[in-house]
């Protein structure tokens, strides 16, 4: 559901919400994410609405070890939410990372677009990097004021606009909060699983 459709959502209503590094193992569930967005959010997201076919091979063609993946799962486990870290190649932008992020309509207006956003902003400062990139169509409010909204510069080109924000170095807090934050997530992940696990034997 829209936050616009939803006013009484806010994203304190939704204090806490683990995110988890996602794996090689995740992929099947990334394309099923992925392959659940629609023609527009399709397009809102890559750029160019992706056919089924174009997204499977986005999600197979994800490097893990080179890019962060970044995951919010419901009870069920489904993934509902998911963001892109990805680095450049180009040694020229070795200190820069670009954020892409999705969030199924029925969970939009929780925070969780700007929740994987701020998780991405922390990783990316830990990595040492000092400037986050996001490419978004100019229509793209809800990805723009989370850019806006963290403190981006954003250059609008006609249809499309370039948000970039300056990263400050990384702390200790940062380190440790990054550290607490996984712990906390696979914590979360394990009891979703055990409670999917019961559900299904009671059922
Ligand atoms: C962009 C997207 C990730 C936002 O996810 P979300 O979880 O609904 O976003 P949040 O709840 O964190 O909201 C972020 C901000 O955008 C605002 N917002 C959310 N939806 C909005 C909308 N439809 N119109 C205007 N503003 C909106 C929120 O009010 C919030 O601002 P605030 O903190 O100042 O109140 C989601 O709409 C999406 O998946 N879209 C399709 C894919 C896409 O566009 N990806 C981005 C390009 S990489």
């Amino acid at each position: 559901m829209d936050k616009t459709n939803n006013p009484s959502v806010t994203r304190s209503s939704f204090p806490l919400v683990p995110i988890r590094s996602l794996g090689p193992r995740h992929r099947d569930r990334i394309a099923a994410h992925l392959l659940a967005l629609d023609e527009s959010d399709r397009y809102l997201r890559f750029g160019y609405a992706a056919s089924d076919e174009q997204v499977n091979r986005y999600a197979d063609g994800l490097n893990f070890e080179r890019d962060d993946i970044y995951g919010i799962f419901n009870r069920k486990l489904a993934l509902i939410a998911m963001a892109h870290l990805a680095v450049s190649d180009d040694p020229v932008q070795a200190k820069a990372a670009e954020f892409g992020v999705s969030v199924l309509k029925a969970a939009r207006g929780r925070g969780y677009g700007a929740r994987l956003f701020d998780r991405a902003v922390m990783h990316a400062r830990n990595e040492g990097r000092d400037t986050m990139f996001i490419h978004a169509l100019s229509e793209n409010t809800a990805m723009l004021k989370i850019a806006r909204n963290a403190g981006a510069t954003v250059e609008r080109s006609g249809s499309e606009s370039d948000a970039y924000l300056k990263l400050p170095e990384a702390t200790l807090a940062t380190r440790l909060t990054e550290m607490v934050e996984d712990q906390m997530a696979e914590l979360d992940y394990g009891f979703k699983q055990q409670a999917k696990h019961i559900q299904e034997l009671l059922s």
